[in-house]
């Protein structure tokens, strides 16, 4: 994701990871370009504490903000220009109206030619490309617990919040290009996961 971006390592700029956790794809952002600051945005102040010790050796170079990507209200904690963006992992937590919503409203808060980089799952549309994905997961993963034992109702309650709002790669590329952005790709793929990314245009 952080090749992806458009600088040199001496660059100066600001981003947001936005749904950042423990902040992995911010991380991996600062420790590319070391005289960027990143903005670490998301609902659970629990996982950003979370992210503490990780965080520990970019000290100076980040600030915490709590945002609902539900909410088409942003929090003034984030600067109304941003240098780039990137999510990882969370755009499959909003009900589709949001996502798009979120990368139209991403699209207003970059510079001209600033980068919307995003890392996430997608659901298949087509349930034999569904089930070579599943077939694929199982031969290259080491079994897990979970695989070995089934899940418990807990587990499963829990694994079908995940992939509720799940949505198919064609769909999100759409609200990426309904929203402006341009030089929109698959950049990566490795069966359901995926790295999209546009650019506004200059
Ligand atoms: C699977 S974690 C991914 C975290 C991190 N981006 C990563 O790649 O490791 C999903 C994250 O999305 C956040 N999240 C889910 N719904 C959100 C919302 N509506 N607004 C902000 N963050 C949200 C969760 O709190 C969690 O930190």
């Amino acid at each position: 994701m952080g090749e992806l971006l458009p600088f040199d390592e001496g660059d100066t700029f600001t981003f947001a990871d936005l749904g950042t956790g423990t902040g992995a794809a911010a991380r991996t952002v600062l420790e590319l370009y070391p005289r960027s600051t990143a903005i670490l945005a998301d609902l659970s102040p629990r996982m950003m504490v979370g992210g503490a010790a990780q965080m520990q050796p970019f000290a100076g170079r980040f600030e915490y903000v709590t945002f609902d990507m539900q909410a088409a209200e942003w929090p003034n904690a984030i600067p109304m220009v941003l240098d780039a963006v990137v999510t990882s992992m969370c755009i499959h937590h909003l009900p589709d109206h949001r996502k798009r919503g979120l990368f139209a409203e991403i699209f207003e808060r970059l510079v001209p030619g600033g980068w919307y980089v995003n890392y996430d799952s997608v659901s298949a549309v087509d349930p034999v490309v569904e089930a070579a994905w599943a077939r694929a997961s199982d031969r290259l993963e080491t079994p897990t617990a979970r695989d070995v034992h089934p899940r418990t109702a807990l587990e499963q309650a829990s694994h079908e919040d995940h992939v509720r709002h799940m949505a198919p790669l064609a769909r999100q590329l759409e609200y990426l290009r309904l929203a402006g952005f341009d030089g929109i790709d698959v950049y990566w793929k490795r069966l359901d996961d995926v790295i999209l990314a546009g650019r506004r245009p200059s």
